[in-house]
């Protein structure tokens, strides 16, 4: 099949899926070829392994072009430098740059609720895909978009000028208000972050929207949709669906040497460790010890606190009750059994439930409203 064919034959898949709903968007979608963002290749991850292995692909195998048209998140680097060109065989790493998969993308840019005329600001160039579907809809002259990363600013940029784009691309960090000085009517993130940058509320009008993913170091993410309010001042709900992107830079856990599990007091474990494999228990959980790292899964799991040094890990008894062991200043599963406890009894709701409120002082996630449930984010 040719590339037109293959997009189109996407863009209906996301027509019918529901993703695709906007006709100004479904024409970018059909007119930017994505291969063009993707040409140095892409890592594919090896399904069944752990750590997981990534595959280089490259345009001269079989199946690439099909492979470019899948809807998944294409990997193009892993741990700030690898990239497919440079590896001969299947490598573990962090994946650190990526085309996300289109549904998303098209997804918020509708979810975004931009129209003609209207200018955004992108944080994320990555590949240069996203920002090239934007420039197709809204015209070239009203998309800024921000990438941390040099190489990946400087392939994006040479993939956009190729195809005839020529959006304001700035390289630096997309967090900072020196680099993200602006005017725009909308503000669009495709890396996730802590907390909403101060600097990303001053870049839209009040009544304006800034649409990004919440995350943090538990693997937890959530989407959301924010108005506005004042100087310093927003709020809005979180959107359904299970959305996660790779975490801003500056958000990154910072380095720490290999994590060894150390005595402490040990008890039976009410809230089961599997439970954390569950998208909004994980999220609670996540809230209730922001800066917690996750490690592991299902029953066997790590959580240690990059603050205090503080852990929770689990093991099973002789009659097969999951204990959790617990050290140092924060009792990390406490604070997660209790947030599970508070979530439950405000009606276990879906993540859609909830929502964020900003001010000039601090940060705040709810269940329901604002006299609802809450908890602080690390700001
Ligand atoms: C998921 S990728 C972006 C996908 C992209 N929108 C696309 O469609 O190809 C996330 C990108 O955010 C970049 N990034 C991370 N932290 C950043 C920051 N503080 N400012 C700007 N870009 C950042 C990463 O280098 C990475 O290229």
């Amino acid at each position: 099949m040719t590339s037109q064919a293959l997009r189109d034959a996407l863009a209906d898949r996301l027509k019918a899926s529901g993703d695709l709903d906007e006709p100004e968007w479904e024409r970018a979608a059909r007119s930017v070829p994505r291969e063009a963002f993707v040409s140095g290749g892409f890592l594919r991850p090896l399904p069944g392994t752990a750590p997981t292995l990534y595959e280089p692909i490259r345009p001269a195998d079989d199946g690439w072009l099909e492979g470019v048209y899948s809807d998944d998140t294409l990997i193009t680097q892993l741990d700030g430098h690898l990239r497919a060109v440079n590896l001969a065989a299947p490598r573990h790493g962090d994946p650190t740059s990526s085309s996300t998969l289109p549904s998303l993308v098209l997804r918020m840019w509708q979810q975004l609720g931009v129209t003609s005329g209207q200018r955004v600001l992108e944080i994320g160039t990555g590949t240069g895909y996203s920002t090239a579907l934007a420039c197709a809809r809204l015209g070239s002259e009203n998309v800024t978009s921000v990438e941390y990363d040099p190489e990946n600013a400087e392939q994006a940029a040479a993939a956009l000028k190729g195809l005839g784009y020529s959006p304001d691309l700035r390289v630096g960090d997309g967090l900072d208000a020196a680099v993200v000085d602006g005017d725009y009517d909308a503000l669009i993130a495709t890396c996730s972050v802590r907390y909403i940058p101060y600097a990303w509320l001053d870049q839209v009008p009040v009544g304006g929207t800034v649409l990004a993913t919440i995350g943090g170091w538990m693997g937890a993410y959530g989407l959301v949709k924010l108005t506005v309010t004042g100087r310093g001042q927003a709020t809005g709900q979180f959107l359904p669906g299970t959305t996660s992107f790779m975490i801003a830079r500056p958000h990154s856990r910072p380095p720490r040497p290999p994590l060894v599990m150390l005595p402490g007091q040990t008890k039976l474990a009410e809230a089961q460790p599997a439970w954390m494999d569950d998208w909004t228990m994980r999220w609670v959980a996540q809230l209730a010890a922001p800066s917690a790292e996750r490690l592991g899964g299902g029953d066997y799991q790590v959580l240690s606190d990059v603050s205090t040094g503080s852990q929770a890990w689990f093991s099973t008894d002789e009659d097969g009750r999951r204990l959790v062991t617990q050290r140092g200043p924060i009792a990390l599963w406490d604070r997660v059994e209790d947030a599970l406890g508070v979530w439950k009894r405000a009606g276990s709701r879906p993540q859609s439930a909830f929502g964020m409120t900003i001010t000039p002082d601090a940060q705040w996630v709810w269940i329901g409203d604002e006299e609802g449930p809450t908890w602080r984010l690390p700001v």
